[in-house]
């Protein structure tokens, strides 16, 4: 496709996904479009009115929530409910989900659903535990990874080139301001999610992500809390 088509095609798939949403979730939904014409020009959407400094410089919550971590090529994400239930995991089962293998970790054996349990025989549970472990480990050339596949217990060992290092973490992907949740309800968004205007999703294709509208300071709350107002909204007086 050409990249116009490209852009085209995204756009009909986020139109498609809100009309999903609209369709299992019932018009209103905190206020998701109603008519997607009725939305500002684009020059407006970017005029000063939309994207606020705050926006500009984007927005990370001092206890924002770490959504992956990467060490040699293993990438791990926390095993949440919401994941178990949809991999059929045991509910009991506590660890990280890896959820991609590449370079050292493939060569090591660890596949794509292993649920990681322990490194060097101490547990990991969150994507912290793997850092702090993974630090102790950073001069070694190799380490024992403990994962659960298929309900049983199995252990594996990394081997590094040279010197592992530690894992490297990051929160969930960036959004715009305005962004429509893709996911099911999770919590006020500033909690998982960095927000600013330069994230991955610049600029919106199908304009189909409704620009958070100024609002009057002391404003009641008209949707789902997604955290501090200012990081969304321009505040009038
Ligand atoms: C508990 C953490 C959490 C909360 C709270 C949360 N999200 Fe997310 N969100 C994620 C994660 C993790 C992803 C990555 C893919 C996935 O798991 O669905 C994501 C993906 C997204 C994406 C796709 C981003 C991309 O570049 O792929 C958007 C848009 C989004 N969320 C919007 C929202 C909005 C809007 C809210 C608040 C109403 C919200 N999220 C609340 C964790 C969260
Ligand atoms: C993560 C971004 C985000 C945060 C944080 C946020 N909002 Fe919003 N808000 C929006 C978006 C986007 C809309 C447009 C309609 C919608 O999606 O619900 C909106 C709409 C509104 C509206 C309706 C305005 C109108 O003219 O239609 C009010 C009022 C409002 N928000 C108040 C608040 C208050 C008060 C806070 C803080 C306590 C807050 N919002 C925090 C994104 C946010």
């Amino acid at each position: 496709m050409k990249p116009e088509q490209t852009i085209v095609a995204a756009g009909f798939v986020m139109i498609g996904l809100a009309l999903v949403y609209t369709l299992f979730h019932g018009p209103g939904y905190d206020g998701l479009p109603v008519s997607i014409n009725a939305l500002p020009a684009q020059g407006a959407m970017q005029s000063q009115h939309f994207i606020t400094p705050d926006m500009k410089r984007g927005f990370v919550s001092a206890g924002a929530q770490l959504y992956e971590g990467h060490w040699q090529g293993l990438e791990a994400l926390h095993l949440t409910d919401e994941l178990k239930k949809k991999l059929g995991l045991p509910m009991s089962l506590d660890g990280l989900l890896i959820d991609e293998v590449t370079l050292r970790s493939a060569v090591s054996g660890l596949l794509a659903g292993d649920v990681l349990v322990a490194v060097n025989g101490r547990a990991v549970v969150t994507l912290k535990d793997l850092v702090r472990e993974s630090r102790k480990l950073k001069n070694r050339d190799n380490a024992s990874l403990t994962v659960i596949r298929k309900g049983a217990s199995m252990n594996f060992t990394l081997r590094g080139d040279g010197p592992l290092g530690f894992a490297q973490v990051e929160t969930a992907p960036m959004i715009r301001p305005g962004a429509i949740m893709p996911h099911p309800y999770r919590g006020e968004c500033t909690r998982c999610h960095p927000i600013g205007a330069t994230g991955h999703i610049v600029p919106d294709p199908g304009g189909v992500i409704l620009p958070p509208p100024p609002i009057r300071a002391g404003a009641a709350l008209a949707h789902r809390d997604r955290g501090p107002c200012a990081v969304c909204h321009l505040i009038i007086n």
